[in-house]
């Protein structure tokens, strides 16, 4: 058992900038599933959307950019606060010893992508998230004040729940008290308490048999807030990103930054024909719901599983300077993308919505904060701007630090609270059992509840969850834990507030496209679990 003031749930740039701060204030405990640096941060290959550049761009842009990419459905009281405090905490992430391509006199390198009006991208090569990481990691190495503790999963948040008091999902009164975790090198369950605890667990891209997120991304975090009756919001838009590389039997798929094609990159049939101008005005550099959807046509049209990416009107030098990654993975498999076009796929990329936060990054519990992929704190909408989420995981992990740090004192945990009971269970010798579900639901919820949904396809795909739903709770109870059967668990449960909240949205808007109700309503209304 340990008792702490700040226990963070996750590693990447949301969980390490706010327990850099936080650990000014008291003892920070941070416990990751997997290596330190495992996290969808890791893998941000295209950069951090920011204003840096304040002659030919603006918070304005920034923010009417943004908006117009959610579909509507963004907070703008949230988008402004990201869009005009992004630039501070970029600054300490830069004291932090990040580093920031520059050009030749010396400026910020600034990329484009998709939606956005300016070059307005922070990046380091085509390898940003790993750069970040790597700064945030040492400065963590160095604070007395914070413990990590990797290989630890995370299975449960502690509430009034576990002192055997009635909690319901209208309970207004609901307080945290910590988390229940698995120690994956010994087996056995640890109880951690805090007084503050931050979740920054990341996203579900493997409820999907095709993702571009590390295999760590099973939405562990919405699912244990959702199990505690935290509220969860707009889970039905999920992004699917347009270029995942086209390499059958790799999993998961890797990434084709965006920058590519703000680096001049066009999509093209197979024939070589640009096909994204019969689809917006904005060609290859439409809003990500609306290029994805267009490929989605464009495959199904041709009967092909890929269209192509074409790079090879830009000098060698300058994609190798700017995609030395991407360069040596696609000559890894034989392609020379200085010569050849790219065959590329959409791939479920990253999770629009989330737990429910507050401008300050308090959940619906008190005593439970959330930032970074999962959280929903109305920045995205409908549909999230590229590149803006490594920005708003560092203004809601700074906002979720002085709100916490505020009410630390204050805090209690109350005696009692029961180590984890794991009688009656037993070791499985039937593991592969999940393994066949996982997959079975991976593939229920790409062939259902993908690009392009209607009422026949939800309603299909929550009747064979159900299924998978009651012979997963049946093992979980009898059977000692494992992580893939936690992982299995939490892939289940999200893909639930998946199917239920795409069932509640009666429209098509931003990445929640159905056939049943192609157009938007008049009324705006999230979706609240
Ligand atoms: C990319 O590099 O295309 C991914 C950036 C993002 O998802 O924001």
């Amino acid at each position: 058992m340990k008792n702490v003031d700040y226990l963070v749930i996750g590693s990447g740039i949301a969980g390490l900038s706010f327990a850099l701060k936080a650990a000014q204030h008291g003892k920070v405990l941070i416990v990751t599933k997997a290596n330190e640096d495992e996290s969808n941060t890791k893998y941000a290959q295209g950069g951090v959307a920011v204003v840096v550049d304040k002659v030919g761009d603006s918070f304005e842009k920034h923010i009417s950019d943004t908006l117009i990419a959610g579909d509507g459905l963004c907070h703008k009281d949230i988008v402004e606060i990201v869009v005009k405090e992004g630039p501070d905490r970029i600054n300490e992430i830069i004291k932090y010893g990040t580093q920031f391509d520059k050009d030749s006199g010396g400026f910020y390198d600034l990329g484009r992508e998709g939606g956005h009006s300016e070059n307005r991208v922070l990046h380091y090569k085509d390898v940003t998230g790993f750069e970040i990481e790597r700064a945030l990691l040492h400065e963590i190495h160095q604070n007395p004040n914070i413990e990590i503790l990797t290989h630890y999963f995370v299975v449960d948040l502690i509430t009034q729940h576990h002192l055997g008091q009635h909690v319901t999902r209208h309970s207004s009164d609901i307080r945290c008290f910590g988390a229940y975790a698995f120690d994956t090198k010994t087996g056995k369950v640890e109880k951690f308490l805090s007084k503050i605890t931050l979740l920054a667990a990341g996203g579900a891209g493997h409820i999907y048999s095709s993702t571009t997120n590390p295999t760590i991304a099973t939405g562990d975090g919405v699912a244990m807030a959702y199990r505690a009756k935290a509220k969860v919001r707009n889970m039905e838009f999920i992004q699917f990103h347009p270029t995942a590389l086209y390499n059958p039997g790799e999993y998961p798929s890797f990434l084709i930054s965006e920058a590519v094609r703000g680096f001049g990159g066009v999509l093209k049939r197979a024939n070589g024909e640009e096909f994204m101008y019969e689809y917006d005005e904005r060609g290859s550099l439409a809003p990500r719901d609306i290029v994805a959807r267009a490929i989605d046509n464009e495959m199904k049209k041709s009967g092909h599983d890929f269209v192509y990416l074409d790079i090879r009107h830009r000098k060698k030098e300058d994609i190798l300077n700017h995609f030395p990654n991407i360069y040596a993975k696609c000559l890894s498999i034989g392609l020379d993308m200085t010569k050849d076009m790219i065959p590329v796929t959409p791939a479920c990329h990253y999770m629009c919505g989330g737990v429910m936060v507050d401008e300050h990054g308090q959940s619906s519990l008190e005593g439970l904060y959330a930032c970074g992929e999962v959280t929903s704190t109305g920045l995205h909408g409908a549909n999230r701007l590229a590149s803006n989420s490594l920005l708003e995981a560092l203004v809601f992990a700074h906002r979720s630090y002085i709100s916490s740090s505020s009410k630390l004192a204050g805090m209690t945990i109350p005696e009692g609270i029961p180590d984890w009971n794991d009688k009656d269970t037993q070791l499985s010798n039937e593991d592969i059992l999940v393994t066949h579900n996982v997959r079975e639901m991976q593939k229920m919820m790409s062939d259902y509840v993908g690009i392009v949904r209607s009422d026949f396809r939800l309603e299909r795909a929550m009747r064979r969850l159900r299924l998978l739903y009651e012979e997963t709770e049946d093992f979980y109870k009898k059977t000692k834990l494992s992580v893939k059967l936690c992982e299995l668990r939490n892939l289940i449960q999200v893909a639930y507030i998946v199917i239920k909240s795409a069932t509640e949205r009666k429209e098509s808007r931003g990445l929640h496209y159905t056939t049943d109700y192609p157009k938007h309503q008049s009324q705006l209304k999230d979706t609240v679990l």
